[in-house]
C-alpha cells in the first residue's frame, strides 16, 4: 500500500513560503503531476516527501508509515523512506558503468550476489539499455542517460517514485518520445509517481490527475480534463494552454447551471457557471482561441454566443492563423485555418467552451 498523504504541508525559508499548506492525496498506483511556474513549490514539496529538506510544517504519509508529522515531533531519515528520485540533471557516476552505477544503490542496501545481478539485468531490461551495461555515461546520450538514471532508481524497488523535470534536458522529439514510453512504464509497474514539471503539454499527456500549483499553494486539483475544460481560476485558464477573459457581471444561474454573463460592452454570453460565484459578482469568461470560430456572414442559428468584431491583426502560426479582435470594447484572440479579407468579422463560440472564473 503506497498511498501517499500530505496534510497541511508547509515549508518557509525566512519570509518565503515556498509552500504554504498543501493537502493532496496520492492514489496507490496513480501518476499525479504538480504542475506551475518557476519557484511555486514544486522542488520543495518533492525533496520533503523524499526527506531532503525537513518541512516547516504539517504532516506526510505513506500508506501506514508516517514520514514527518510535525506534531508529534516525527521525521524519518530518507534512506528509510525507499523513494525513488531522478532529477533533471541526471546525476550518473561518471567514473563508474551503466552497470556499476544500478549496483551502487543495491550495495549501500546490502543486496548482493545473484540478486544483485539479476536486479541489474531487469531494470536495464525495463529500461531498454540492457546492450550497454559496460558503457560509461559520457559513451550515452542525453536520452540514454535519462533512461539510465531512471533504472538506478527502479532498482532498488521504491515504493514512490518522485520525478522532478526528469526529460527537460532532452530535446522536443526526444522529450516526446521519452514522456510515452515513461508513462507506458509507470503503468506496466503500476508505482505511485510524483512527476514535477513547469511544462503543461506533458502533464496534460502523462498525468491521471495535475495538482497546479502558484505561489505555495495547490489551486486545483482534477483530471488532466476537467483542468483544461473547467480550470478553476484565472490563473489556471491561463496557465494551461492560453485565454480569452472577457470581463463582465454574472447576471443570472439557470436551472441547468448555465451562468448568463452580461460583457462590459453590454452583450449577454452564456457559458459555464462556477461554483460559488452568486449573480452581481465581477467576473471573468474564459474561452480558449481555438474555441473562437469567425464567419463574414451573420450565422443564422443562435445556439451559441455571437460578438460582432473587428480584426487588428493577424500572425501566421503555421498550421493556422492567429487573429486579434476588438468585439465592442472586448479584446478576443482566435486561431484558425481560415484567412479573412474584410476585417469585419463574426466570432462565435459555444457556451460549453466558456468558463465562468473569478478575477
Ligand atoms: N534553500 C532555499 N532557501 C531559500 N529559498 C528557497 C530555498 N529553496 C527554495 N527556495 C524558494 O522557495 C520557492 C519555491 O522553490 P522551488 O520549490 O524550488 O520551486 P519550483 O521547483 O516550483 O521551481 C522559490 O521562491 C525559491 O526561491
Ligand atoms: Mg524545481
Amino acid at each position: 500500500m503506497s498511498e501517499l498523504v500530505l496534510e497541511n504541508l508547509s515549508k518557509h525559508f525566512g519570509d518565503v513560503r515556498a509552500i504554504d499548506g498543501i493537502n493532496l492525496t496520492v492514489a496507490d498506483g496513480e501518476f499525479l503531476t504538480l504542475l506551475g511556474p518557476s519557484g511555486c513549490g514544486k522542488s520543495t514539496t518533492l525533496f520533503a516527501i523524499a526527506g531532503l529538506d525537513t518541512p516547516t510544517g504539517g504532516i506526510i504519509r505513506a500508506g501506514n508509515n508516517v514520514f514527518f508529522d510535525s506534531t508529534k515531533g516525527i521525521l524519518v531519515p530518507p534512506e528509510k523512506r525507499n523513494c525513488g528520485l531522478v532529477f533533471q540533471s541526471y546525476a550518473l557516476w561518471p567514473h563508474m558503468t551503466v552497470e556499476q552505477n544500478l549496483a551502487f544503490p543495491l550495495k549501500i542496501r546490502k543486496v548482493g550476489g545473484a540478486d544483485r545481478a539479476r536486479r541489474i539485468a531487469e531494470a536495464l531490461d525495463l529500461v531498454e539499455m540492457a546492450p550497454y551495461a559496460k558503457r560509461y555515461p559520457h559513451e550515452l546520450s542525453g536520452g540514454q542517460q535519462q533512461r539510465v538514471a531512471l533504472a538506478r532508481t527502479l532498482v532498488f524497488e521504491p515504493t514512490l517514485l518522485l520525478l522532478d523535470e526528469p526529460l527537460s534536458n532532452l530535446d522536443a522529439k526526444l522529450r516526446i518520445r521519452a514522456r510515452n514510453w515513461l508513462k507506458e512504464l509507470q503503468q506496466r509497474l503500476k508505482i505511485t509517481t510524483i512527476y514535477v514539471t513547469h511544462d503543461q503539454i506533458e502533464a496534460l499527456a502523462m498525468s491521471d490527475r495535475i495538482a497546479v500549483m502558484n505561489k505555495g499553494e495547490m489551486v486545483q486539483l482534477a483530471t488532466p480534463q476537467e483542468i483544461y475544460t473547467r480550470p478553476a481560476g484565472a490563473f489556471v485558464a491561463d496557465f494551461i494552454g492560453s485565454s480569452n477573459f472577457m470581463k463582465g457581471k454574472m447576471a443570472r444561474r439557470d436551472a441547468d447551471g448555465t451562468a448568463e454573463v452580461a460583457l462590459e460592452g453590454g452583450t449577454m454570453i452564456s457559458a459555464i457557471w462556477a461554483p460559488d460565484v452568486k449573480p452581481g459578482s465581477d467576473v471573468l469568461v474564459a474561452v480558449r482561441p481555438e474555441h473562437v470560430r469567425l464567419a463574414v456572414a451573420r450565422p443564422a442559428n443562435d445556439d451559441f454566443n455571437l460578438l460582432p468584431g473587428r480584426i487588428t491583426g493577424r500572425s501566421y502560426l503555421g498550421a493556422r492563423y492567429q487573429y486579434a479582435l476588438d468585439a465592442g470594447g472586448t479584446s478576443i484572440a482566435a486561431e484558425t485555418e481560415d484567412a479573412f479579407d474584410r476585417p469585419e468579422v463574426f466570432a462565435t463560440f459555444d457556451r460549453a467552451h466558456a468558463v465562468v472564473v473569478l478575477p
